[in-house]
Formats: structure tokens, sequence, C-alpha cells
């Protein structure tokens, strides 16, 4: 969808903001762009919809190379979300939003109308901000209106030039979200500028790391976090890379363990064997329909063992129970899919040494189950099934977990 090849552009004070830039967007991906001020970030941006000239090589819109694209045409093509919002101060909200339409020529009702729609899109109500002018809106209101604006004519490609800057950590965060569902919707190809690294891996499709004028690496969000490309990479991403990637990889089936499984209507008896069996020191509740219901101890079914090899005909009856009566509800459980980072926390809540991971696409079935330990391996398997590029249930690796089981 957008090509740059061999991009290269030069001020005229000699300042190489970008030097030999080449990669490729594909349709409906959002790109992050993310590095240090100055490293020519802005400048990749504007040189796509030609607000800056390339000094060398070429960039293709489409297939077609946008330097024989009339540039009023092009901008049609492109949404523009500038650095620090730019909206006009004397406008109405409603009105900044309906810029493009207007520009375009569209009739006024019909591009008020579009900015309405939009304004709601990006969850403002036109009835109450549409006709506020944008200093009586927060910095959050502000950049969602920059957001609607750049979508007003509809176009297939978007620029967001730090679009989120300006706002403090809680409101960027929730716009964010607010934007990746937006996103899901809407499916433009972006090009999203940051220099916030957390931002990046958060909306990034694939990343772009510049270091000064030139792309380090441009790979996943989990690839650059889990094998940085270069020591410069390594520097830029953190030293906590690690705990980042947890929220960038997602649980799956083959991280569960399979611990013993009761129903909750099985005979005491039954749960008390099981687990002796397998030398377990609890076991897994579920209910008539396989879903996850809770847990049971093995102390719960010795206890009762006990109890029933005890005395009286009568205390052996009253503890004859099913597993219904000892089992424990359980809190700590997740969707398959969940990022790691999600299902760490949720063990940390929990004070919980472990936790159940359901199918939520066939309403909650229980599949296994999460330990730390396990958690730790789909880590360390995910980095490596990255570096060589097969899934991660193919990938061995030596953790404490395969240590303890082989020892
Ligand atoms: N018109 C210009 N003339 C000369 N040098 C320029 C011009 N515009 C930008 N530069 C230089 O080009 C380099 C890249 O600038 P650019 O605006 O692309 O950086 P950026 O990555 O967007 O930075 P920031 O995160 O601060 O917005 C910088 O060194 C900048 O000083
Ligand atoms: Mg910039």
């Amino acid at each position: 969808m957008i090509r740059f090849e061999h991009v290269t552009k030069r001020y005229a004070d000699g300042t190489t903001a970008v030097d030999d830039l080449s990669f490729e967007v594909a349709e409906g991906e959002l790109v992050t762009l993310v590095g240090p001020s100055g490293c020519g970030k802005t400048t990749t941006m504007k040189m796509v919809n030609r607000l800056i000239e390339p000094t060398e090589g070429g960039i293709f819109l489409d297939g077609d190379d946008i330097s024989t694209i009339d540039p009023v045409q092009l901008r049609r093509r492109i949404g523009y979300v500038i650095q620090q919002v730019g909206l006009f101060p004397h406008r109405t909200v409603l009105e900044n939003t309906a810029t493009v339409p207007h520009l375009l020529g569209w009739k006024r009702g019909k591009g008020r109308e579009r900015a309405a729609e939009l304004l709601d899109l990006v969850g403002l109500d036109p009835s109450v901000h549409g006709d506020r002018y944008p200093e009586q809106l927060s910095g959050g209101q502000r950049q969602r209106v920059g957001v609607a604006r750049a979508l007003a004519a509809d176009p297939p490609v978007l620029l967001m030039d730090e679009p989120f800057g300006a706002v403090d950590p809680v409101v960027r965060e929730h716009l964010q979200n607010e934007f990746l569902k937006l996103q899901a919707q809407v499916r433009k190809t972006v090009l999203f500028v940051t220099h916030d690294i957390e931002e990046a891996v958060r909306l990034g499709d694939r990343i772009a790391v510049y270091g000064q004028g030139r792309i380090e690496q441009f790979d996943s969000p989990a690839t650059v976090l889990g094998a940085p490309a270069t020591p410069y990479v390594a520097d830029f991403v953190g030293a906590d890379r690690g705990l980042k990637r947890l929220s960038v990889t997602p649980i799956e089936e083959s991280d569960l363990d399979q611990p013993p499984v009761v129903h909750l209507d099985d005979p005491l008896a039954t749960a008390t064997e099981r687990l002796r069996s397998e030398g377990a020191r609890w076991a897994v509740v579920l209910d008539g329909r396989d879903n996850l219901h809770g847990w049971i101890p093995a102390d719960a079914t010795a206890d009762a063992k006990d109890t029933a090899n005890g005395r009286t005909a009568a205390a052996r009856g009253a503890t004859r129970g099913t597993v219904r009566e000892h089992a424990r509800r359980m809190e700590a459980w997740l969707p398959l899919g969940a990022p790691l980072k999600q299902a760490f926390a949720t063990m940390l809540q929990h004070d919980a040494g472990w936790i159940a991971v359901i199918d939520k696409e066939s309403e909650g079935r229980f599949l296994g189950v999460l330990t730390p330990a396990r958690l730790h391996e789909a880590l360390r398997r995910s980095i490596d099934a990255d570096a060589q590029d097969v899934p991660r249930a193919e990938v061995a690796v030596e953790t404490v977990a395969t240590i303890a089981t082989t020892a």
C-alpha cells in the first residue's frame, strides 16, 4: 500500500534527516515509527503526502509513484493528524472536523453530517461539543477531534504524527484503546509516529525503530522486544523489555498444564482416588458442560476419607457426598489468547500458584492451567519462536519446569 524505495531527504542546510529508507506498509496495517527527537519521523511522514519532497528515491502509494500524482489529489487519499493537533482556534469543533469535506467542495449540510458522525465515532457527542471552540475542550478531546478530522473524507491512508502526545499517560492510554477499537472497524493503512516505545508496542502491527535517519529494525512488537536487532534497539526498548514483551505475547494452548480434572457430580471417592493416583495436591472442578467451576484441594478429599473410614455408619453417610460440597470457586482465570502479562497480574492479584485458562469461543470450556514456571517457559519459547520464525509450540527450551519434571 505504501512503499519507500531508497528514500533520502537532505535539507538545504545539509542536514540529512532521512537516509536511504526502504520499507513497505501493507493495506490495513498499522506501522508505528518510533525513535528519539530529531531522528526523521516527521520528515518521513510529510514525504508521503508531499509536504516535503525527497532528495532521492521514490515513494509509492498503491503502486503509483506519488511524485506523479497531483499533491491535492494525493492528499484526498491521505488523512493527516499533525503533531500538536493543530485545530483552527477560531472554528468550532464541527467546522474543524469538516475541514477536508469543505476543501473537497462537499455541500455544507453533507460535510456537517459527516463531521457529526465522526465526532460520535471518536467518542464526542456532536450536540454537546460540536459548537464549542478548541480552547473549550480538554487536551484529550482536542486530540480526538484531530483524529475525527483526519478521517473525515474516509481516506484509505492515515498519517498520525504523535496524535496523543500532548496528554497525560492515563488519558493517553484511554485514547490508544479507543483508537485500537476504531482501527478494528475502519482498517486504515496507518503510519503512526511516536517517541514512546510503550505506545509503539501497544498500537503497532509492526514497529520501525529509528536511529539517526535510518530504520534500525522493522519487525513485530514481540520480535523487537524479544530479539532486538542491534545494541541501539536493545537500549532504546529498555531494560524492562522482558516485561513489555509479556504484554504482547498471548497465552497459547501449548503453554498449558493438564492437572487432574473432576466433575461437580463425581462421588468424592472418585476425586480422592484420582488425586492419589496422580499424586496431585488439587484438582480442577468442572460442571456438566465441562466449564470451569473451581478446584478441590487434596486435603478436602482426604478429610472426607478419614471421616468416611471412621466409626459410625452415620458419619460415613454424611460425608459420602459428591465433589460439589467440597469444591471451591476459582476466580483466577483468563481466556486463551490473553496476554501473558495479564496472566502474571492475575496470579499476583489472587495470590494464586496457577490460573485456569478457558476457551472463550466455546462458551468457557476449560482448556488447562498456566503456572509461573510455564509462563516463564512460554516467554522463553516465544522469543526463540520469533527468532526462528516457527510456531511457539515447536520450540523446546530448557527451563526450570523441564528440569523439574525430568529430574
Ligand atoms: N526545514 C528544515 N531544515 C533543516 N533541517 C530540518 C528541517 N526540518 C527538520 N530538520 C532536521 O531534520 C531532522 C529530522 O527532523 P524531524 O522533524 O523529521 O524529526 P522527528 O523525528 O519528527 O523529531 P521529533 O520527535 O522531535 O518530532 C532534525 O535534525 C531536524 O532538525
Ligand atoms: Mg516530529
